[in-house]
């Protein structure tokens, strides 16, 4: 299983704690949020970011209402491929296909045993490689 950096605003905290606790035994770093008090998702999302760079064997979760404000942030940064999930086959084939690095949740969109079931699919899934590659390489060309 490989390294985890786990955050949330304030819309994914009880989802977080619900997920740190899953995943215990796991090599997992809590970037906060750490209470319910409002603040802006960006920041988690780019905090994340920070460490994944350093740290590019790692995959990240990041949590907020919806897994929509988290994923369009940290998608800004080029080594991240954020994939916001609902089902557990999206975050098997985000993995499979997209390479992904980054799994998005929606705290206030997913029931938790939903949430746990769309993490450990995340998780056991790894990357094909060969076309996907080529495709997935194409993300860093310029866009238009
Ligand atoms: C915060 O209220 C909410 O907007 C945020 O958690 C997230 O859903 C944004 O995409």
């Amino acid at each position: 299983m490989p390294k985890i950096y786990i955050a949330a605003d304030h819309g994914g905290y009880d989802l977080k704690e619900v997920l740190l606790s899953h995943l215990k035994g796991a090599e997992v770093v809590n970037l906060g949020t750490d209470s319910l008090e409002s603040v802006d998702y960006p920041m988690y999302a780019d905090k994340l970011a920070d460490h994944l760079k350093a740290d590019p064997t790692a995959v990240g979760i990041l949590i907020c209402g919806t897994g929509l404000g988290m994923s369009m942030a940290a998608n800004r940064h080029l080594h991240i491929r954020a994939a916001r999930c609902s089902t557990g086959l999206d975050a098997e084939l985000a993995r499979r296909h997209n390479n992904a690095n980054v799994l998005c949740l929606g705290g206030r969109t997913l029931g938790t045993e939903l949430a746990k079931h769309i993490l450990d699919h995340f998780l056991q899934a790894s990357f094909e490689g060969g076309r996907h590659q080529r495709r997935v390489n194409q993300f860093s060309d310029p866009a238009c």
